[in-house]
């Protein structure tokens, strides 16, 4: 429904000049530097193997791998990558979102007023009733646009923690617009088409990555919580065939066709095991039979509830070696960091297991360049904040609620003649709800950065 904007307020307009002013003294502008390691114009980083941008990105991530302690090595293995200045190395934010385009839920993204929001499309569940896969990858290559845009001043990481191909199976779950739905079919060429719209950096660059996508949460996991059980704790007992009819194949299309960079474990156990310590669920199908061409990464903090809620092992050491050994690469949380060196010193996990982890890590970032130096002087290093929100991205998310709108195919009752009906009462508590209905994971400026809301293509002017 289009509304006309309210006339914007002077008092406002007199805080939109002044905002971006305050928040520069606090030192809110200075995000203008993309965040990179290997900077060419140091000789001593330019000499490294690991910076030479002429070996494969195994050579530059085993040469790495061989410069670091143990204690070093840890802490590659969270979300909140440690600084190594020693290597030239700056701290990474693993984690940033981008459900149905670039969203600040994730602390590697954040907005400011160089780029006060992102483009917004439909949440999934409507955009997939489109039915249309050249949609779901041209949405996915605006999204990665507009990230790589964000990413060129700082503002954004380059591992998109997206998109959500859960099967909608139970309605009580509240996340089913985050999803394409509870059609496995329909699902698996959603995340397909929004994950190569995503990754792919365009014809000749090989390996390389745009951005790095991730299909989550794996797998049968559909709850949040519901009268005491809760997705911390849940056990979801499934047959092997529900598993590879209903619950798989939207993973194993967006590993096999999509070829994601990443998976993620849920929090809930599948047959008694928790998804991130399932050695034949990571292991064994993502990386075996799907060949996972990139790095397994635990939901927000599923190592540390497998351990501290589900009591599933007797020590932490143990959670951290069995689900690093199971075939974990990174934990989203500080868990690992915390008790893994311990589990090695203990002897129930040997470090080449650790190795093999970051080794993953190391080689998704090479592929998104972040050991190439500068991203400026890289492929997609001309995008910057004029590529966010411009008006055919606008358009291309107009295009996606058009297209997803199912009730205009109703029989020919809808859509309503504009010709007979000359007035039209929208009623009820939805009628307004343009906060709820921008949806969640949405990407904008915070409430408390409100005059930003009216500016740019933040459609918020009703938000409440
Ligand atoms: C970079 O790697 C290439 C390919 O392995 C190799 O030929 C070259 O000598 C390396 N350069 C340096 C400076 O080590
Ligand atoms: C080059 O990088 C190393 C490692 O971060 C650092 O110690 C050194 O100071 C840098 N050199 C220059 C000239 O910036
Ligand atoms: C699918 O979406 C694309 C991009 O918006 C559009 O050009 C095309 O016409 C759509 N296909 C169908 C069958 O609607
Ligand atoms: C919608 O909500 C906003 C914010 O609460 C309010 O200012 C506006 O008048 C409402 N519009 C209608 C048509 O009720």
């Amino acid at each position: 429904m289009a509304a006309a904007a309210p006339p914007f307020p002077a008092s406002a307009a007199a805080a939109l000049l002044l905002l971006p002013l305050l928040l520069c003294l606090s030192g809110g502008c200075n995000a203008q530097t993309p965040v990179f390691a290997c900077d060419a114009s140091n000789a001593t980083l330019a000499a490294y193997g690991f910076c030479n941008r002429s070996a494969t990105a195994a050579a530059r991530a085993a040469d790495l791998v061989s410069r670091l302690t143990l204690a070093e090595k840890v802490g590659f293995l969270v979300d909140k990558q440690a600084a190594l200045p020693r290597l030239g190395i700056p701290a990474y934010e693993w984690w940033s979102e981008a459900l149905h385009g670039v969203s600040y839920v994730g602390p590697g993204t954040r907005f400011s007023p160089l780029v006060p929001g992102a483009t917004s499309f439909p949440q999934p569940i409507l955009t997939a009733a489109s039915f249309n896969a050249t949609l779901f990858r041209a949405i996915g290559e605006v999204v990665s646009n507009e990230a790589r845009a964000m990413h060129n001043v700082g503002l954004a990481g380059l591992t998109f923690w997206s998109p959500n191909i859960n099967i909608f199976r139970d309605p009580r779950w509240g996340r089913g617009q985050e999803t394409p739905g509870e059609d496995p079919l329909l699902t698996s060429k959603y995340a397909v088409g929004y994950v190569t719209g995503l990754q792919d950096a365009g014809s000749g660059a090989g390996d390389s990555l745009k951005v790095a996508a991730c299909c989550k949460h794996y797998t049968a996991y559909d709850v949040d919580n519901w009268k005491g059980v809760e997705r911390y704790t849940f056990n979801a007992v499934v047959s092997q065939q529900d598993l590879d009819d209903t619950f798989q194949p939207p993973f194993k299309s967006c590993v096999v066709d999509g070829n994601v960079a990443s998976v993620m474990c849920s929090y809930n156990q599948v047959n008694g095991t928790p998804t991130c310590a399932d050695k034949d669920l990571l292991s064994g199908v993502i990386r075996g039979d799907w060949k996972l061409n990139g790095y397994i990464s635990s939901d927000c903090d599923s190592v540390d509830v497998l351990y501290n809620n589900q009591h599933y092992t007797k020590t932490p050491e143990d959670a951290a070696a069995i689900s690093i050994k199971a075939g974990l690469d990174l934990n989203c949380g500080n868990f690992l960091a915390q008790h893994t060196v311990a589990a090695v010193q203990a002897g129930k996990l040997s470090e080449s297991d650790v190795d093999r982890a970051i080794t993953n890590n190391f080689i998704t970032l090479m592929r998104l360049g972040f050991f190439d130096g500068d991203p400026r002087e890289l492929p997609f290093g001309s995008l910057g904040p004029s590529d966010v929100c411009t008006s055919s991205n606008q358009e291309l998310a107009r295009e996606a609620a058009r297209q997803g709108i199912v009730l205009l195919k109703n029989n020919g009752a809808l859509p309503l003649s504009t010709k007979s009906i000359k007035s039209m009462a929208v009623i009820g508590p939805n009628a307004n709800a343009s906060f709820t209905m921008i949806g969640n994971y949405e990407g904008n400026l915070l409430p408390n950065f409100l005059p930003f809301r009216a500016s740019q293509c933040v459609h918020l002017r009703n938000r409440n």
